[in-house]
């Protein structure tokens, strides 16, 4: 491609290795990513042409578990491994209902920070850093996320399609995150499972072989643990989760009639079946 550098792309960017933030970013219609990109997640859609369906899946759900925090009376929201800014952000979800909430974006990702710091402006309610989440005390102790969120106050921290990119133990990157969250605060997460695991997920997890991120299916159960003691929200039909633990594929997680997925895919991909998601609140004294 050589010539397809955008003025909004960092100019140490790898334009020639796929990367699972600029796929997403195409899976989700987004303009920000490249030609090697592009060819990556058309090799995955062919394998597996529900991966785009699965992706607005998971933004929908992104969007009803910050409606539902600020339902809670949360306006803070730490977005971990926040993405290319797109449709529905959660800051634009928050300032709707509430113009005082504060948003902090983490990506590790060049051009995911780079656009979100163009969009934001000099907005002082919201704020990006670009951080790699396996390094949690480096982002509570950032200066930018001690100005921005306040944790005497409840929290919402988001882990929404970012874990299964990362090997190894991620409840050694959750925990830092729930010991600093004060009671009543609110852990969203979204992951990728094994649950339905069918040799159209293995080509997939081969094709993300190739990005910096290669994909880390974990077992439902080794996900729910991530939310230790919290107390899981019920999701709405609890008949739904089939995974045998308090998460449900993210399409079933609380849905809104107004989201535009065809809740019928379910069964028929298995990646939104294996797409489990969950809200958990810490109580008083855990
Ligand atoms: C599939 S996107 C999800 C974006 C958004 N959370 C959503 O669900 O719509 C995954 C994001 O996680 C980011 N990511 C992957 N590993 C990361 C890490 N170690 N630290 C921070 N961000 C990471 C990627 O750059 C990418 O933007």
């Amino acid at each position: 491609m050589g010539t397809e550098a955008m003025s909004w792309a960092p100019a140490e960017l790898d334009l020639t290795r796929p990367n699972a933030a600029r796929m997403y970013d195409y899976f989700l219609g987004g303009s920000h990513n490249f030609a090697a990109d592009r060819q990556a997640a058309d090799a995955v859609l062919a394998v597996a042409p529900h991966v785009a369906d699965a992706a607005r899946a998971n933004r929908a759900f992104l969007r009803r578990a910050v409606r539902y925090a600020l339902q809670q009376g949360i306006h803070q929201f730490l977005d971990l491994g926040s993405g290319i800014p797109t449709v529905g952000n959660v800051h634009d979800i928050a300032h709707h209902t509430n113009g005082g909430a504060r948003v902090l974006y983490v990506d590790v990702e060049p051009v995911a920070v780079a656009h979100a710091r163009a969009l934001l402006g000099n907005d002082p309610r919201v704020d990006v850093i670009q951080a790699d989440i396996c390094f949690p005390d480096f982002i509570l102790q950032n200066p930018t996320t001690q100005r921005l969120i306040d944790l005497t106050r409840p929290v919402a921290v988001l882990f929404v399609s970012v874990l299964h990119f990362i090997p190894g133990d991620v409840n050694a990157i959750v925990k830092p995150f729930r010991a600093a969250m004060p009671p009543g605060s609110a852990l969203v997460i979204s992951h990728a499972t094994s649950g339905t695991a069918t040799s159209q997920t293995d080509e997939v997890q081969r094709l993300y072989q190739r990005t910096p991120t290669p994909l880390q299916l974990r077992a439902p159960a080794e996900v729910e643990a991530l939310f230790d003691n919290f107390a899981m929200i019920p999701a709405n039909p609890p008949a739904l989760r089939a995974s045998g633990t308090a998460l449900v594929p993210v399409a079933q997680w609380r849905p809104d009639p107004e989201d535009q997925i065809e809740r019928g895919h379910t069964s028929a991909s298995p990646f939104l079946a294996g797409f489990l998601a969950g809200v958990g609140m810490k109580g008083a004294g855990r």
